[in-house]
Order: C-alpha cells, then structure tokens, then sequence
C-alpha cells in the first residue's frame, strides 16, 4: 500500500522546455489511476490514460461544481474563486447546457466561418504592423503579435470598444502573466471586472450587436440571468481561453523553428495549417488542468474505489501523448496518419471547449498567413534562452524574441 509520503506533489514539473513532465508515461505504464498530493495537501486522483480521461469526462456521477468539498482546486486564488458566482464552465446538468446555450450561437460553425475574413484582416494588419517597424532589434512575437490576435476577436466578439482594447489586454496580461505580484493580478482582476461592468450597464441602457447586448435582450431582460451572471459571462469568455491561445501560437512558431521541413511544407500547402493545428493541440496541451472533478459518488475506474467527495484530476496532456492512441506520441508530424483516435486538447464531454471551432480557426489562419508573409522568420535569441511559463505552471511561452 503507498505510504503518504510515497505520493507524488502535483502538478508534475516539465523537465525543460514545452516538454511533458516524465511522470506521466511511468504512470500510464503502471499506475493509471493513482493519488497526488495538491498545494493544499489535499490528495485527489490522478487519471493519466486516455480511454480513462474520455470516461472521467463522461460521467455524470462527477461533478465540475467547485464549491462541492473535494473539488481539486490548484492554488490559493483558485479557491477564493470557487466562491464567487459560478458560471456555466463550474456548473453540472442541467443548469450547465442551460448557462452554456445562451453563449453558443457566437461559437457555431457558421458563426466562425463568418468571423474569418476578420481574423485573416487582424492577423494580417499585425504582421504589417511589425514588418513597418522592422527587426534592427529582435521583436517580441508574444507582445506584437501572438498576443493581439485572440485578444482583438474575443473583444470585438463582446462588443468592447476599439479604444478600450489597448488598456484591455495590458489589464489581461498582467492577471495572467506568471511574474506579475499577487496584487497587481488581482486589481488587474478587479479592473476587468469593474470595467464589464460598465459594459453591460450600457448595454442595459441601449443593446447593440454584440454577445453582450444578446445576453442583455435575451436572457437579462427575459430574466433568465441577472446582471453579474451576464459580468460574470463576459468575464468567463474574455479571460478563458485567452491565455492558451497566446501560448499556442508561440509553442507553435517554436516548434515550426524546430521542425524547418514542416514550415517548408506548410509555406509550399498553407491548406497544411489545418493538420498543423491538429498536431499541435495534441502535442503541446496548453490547458491542462482544467479537466478537474470532484466524485457525487462511489465510482470504480480500473479497479481503483474513487469515494464520493474525492477529486479526479484528467489529464488531457497525458492522454495526449498516450502512446496507445497516438504511436510515437513523442514526434510532432503535421504529416501524422489520423484515424478515429481524438486529442484531447480542448478537453471531452459536455464541457469541451465551447470556443474550439474559433481557436482552431484563429490558429489555422495564424499559421497559413505568418511563414507566407515572414518566410525567414526565426529566433533572435539562442534556443536556449526562449522563456517558458514555469516548470508546473500550464505549458507557454512568455517571451519570444524573433527577427525575420
Ligand atoms: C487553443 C486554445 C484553447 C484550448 C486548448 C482550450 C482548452 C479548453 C479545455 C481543455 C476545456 C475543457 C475544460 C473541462 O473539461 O473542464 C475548455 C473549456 C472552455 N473553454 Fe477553451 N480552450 C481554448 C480556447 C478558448 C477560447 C478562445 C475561449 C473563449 C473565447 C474558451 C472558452 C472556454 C470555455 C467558456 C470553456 C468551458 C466550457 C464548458 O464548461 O462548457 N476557450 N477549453
């Protein structure tokens, strides 16, 4: 039986770079379904296989309410969150479907098919913008570029006017990036919230075309929701998916400059930028702990008693590089050979990424148009000294000097 100090601290630590921590291909091998230790001392469970997290995703007997005793929370910050309202990302059946279909329309294909003539002009108004300015100095691709693109679409989705965007993503940033001090990231929090606020207060008093006018006029005013659920929506999509997207698209110019075959391949077939993307959420599993549950009840997964009021932890990133679903799960290869096997990237089940058709598409143009227009586009640093989100934190990349 393991002893309590034979369990293992999580999250795991990357050994260096992007790369997955090593614990999970031992677990997969011989502990699939096994406890670690949190932060708070508290010792959830760790599922590691991919068959298992498409399960643990699946089962109703668990839940995503965060305020349920057990529930794994990763820091101090995430506990204090679990006490404000929830929205429908922390909420089980039925009032999740409920919460979630509000949003929805705004993330349907046809929604996204439409917004991309936008995001090629965003993506391409960037890329002029730092061909302008030129490269005597390296240029941060993270501040000029990576992180625009998806702040810019989920902003003008919102409604939230052009001249606010600037102090907007520096607000984001800030609550976001690892270095920021734990005050500065929650006034930055308080700021964001303060100023959706206003938003809706002026949608209230007159309504226009955006996601926030239609939660105003259709569900506000219905009485569906009331006014801080519809701040607290906005605030779910502005700042949920928005890190990861930066982070994806610096991991993928990294691993494009580790691989130059596949930029050439993807310079002659921009059309390869779909398969790309596909990769690389399977490769570099940018959001990685949120696939986090908490048992209703007794529930048995290989064998092993998972008590009601005991947390799951998921790992899609494990699961990503689960070597019977993907072989040789360690090589990225836009070229892989697909069959019915699914990454697990934007998660699984009912609470899969509502926004994934917009992020695939964000990142399809981003890697069809950024070797086209920048076809020398290269490190303006050593490898060696590109700055990574640190070691336990979800994989990224804060800093990432460029010259072309
Ligand atoms: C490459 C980019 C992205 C990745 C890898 C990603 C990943 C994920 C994952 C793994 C989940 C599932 C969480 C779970 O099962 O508990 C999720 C859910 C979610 N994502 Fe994303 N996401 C991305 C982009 C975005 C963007 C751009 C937005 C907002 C516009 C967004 C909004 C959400 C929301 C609201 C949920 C909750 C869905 C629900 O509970 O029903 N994501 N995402």
């Amino acid at each position: 039986m393991a002893t309590e100090a034979a369990i293992p601290k999580f999250p795991f630590s990357r050994p260096s770079g992007a790369e997955p921590p090593i614990e999970f291909a031992d677990l997969r091998a011989s502990n699939s379904v096994s406890r670690v230790e949190l932060w708070d001392g508290s010792h959830p469970w760790l599922v590691v296989k991919h068959e298992d997290v498409c399960k643990v995703l699946t089962d109703e007997r668990l839940s995503k309410e965060r305020t349920r005793p057990g529930f794994p929370e990763m820091s101090t910050g995430g506990k204090e969150a679990a006490k404000n309202r929830p929205t429908f990302v922390d909420m089980d059946a039925p009032a999740h479907m409920r919460q979630r279909s509000m949003v929805a329309p705004f993330f349907t294909p046809e929604h996204v098919e439409n917004m991309k003539p936008q995001i090629q002009e965003m993506v391409d108004r960037f890329l002029s913008e730092m061909i302008k300015v030129g490269c005597a100095e390296p240029v941060d691709l993270v501040q000029k570029f990576a992180l625009l693109v998806p702040s810019h679409i989920i902003y003008s989705m919102l409604g939230i006017p052009v001249e606010d965007l600037d102090y907007l993503v520096k607000c984001n940033a800030v609550r976001t990036n690892g270095s920021s001090t734990a005050a500065a990231a929650a006034n930055a929090n308080k700021e964001l919230l303060d100023y959706l606020g206003r938003l809706v207060d002026k949608r209230i008093a007159k309504p226009e075309e955006d996601l926030i006018s239609r939660l105003v006029v259709e569900q506000l005013n219905a009485g569906h929701i009331d006014r801080l659920d519809a701040v607290q929506l906005a605030f779910l999509l502005l700042v949920a998916g928005n890190a990861t997207m930066v982070n994806m698209i610096a991991l993928g110019v990294v691993t494009l400059l580790e691989h130059p075959s596949q930029i050439a391949d993807l310079r002659r077939d921009p059309s390869l930028s779909k398969p790309f993307v596909e990769e690389l959420c399977r490769f570099h599993t940018a959001s990685a702990l949120a696939t986090r549950r908490v048992a209703k009840v007794d529930v048995v997964l290989r064998g092993q008693t998972i008590k009601s009021g005991e947390g799951i932890i998921a790992s899609n990133q494990s699961a990503n590089r689960d070597e019977e679903v993907f072989p040789d799960p360690d090589t990225f290869d836009l070229h892989r050979k697909r069959g019915s096997e699914l990454a697990l990237g934007f998660g699984y089940g009912d609470h899969r990424c509502i926004a994934e058709r917009l992020a695939r598409a964000e990142l399809e143009i981003v890697f069809a148009t950024l070797f086209q227009r920048l076809p020398n586009l290269r490190l303006g640093i050593p490898h060696s000294e590109i700055v990574y989100t640190p070691p336990r934190k979800d994989v990224g990349i804060t800093k990432l000097p460029v010259v072309w």
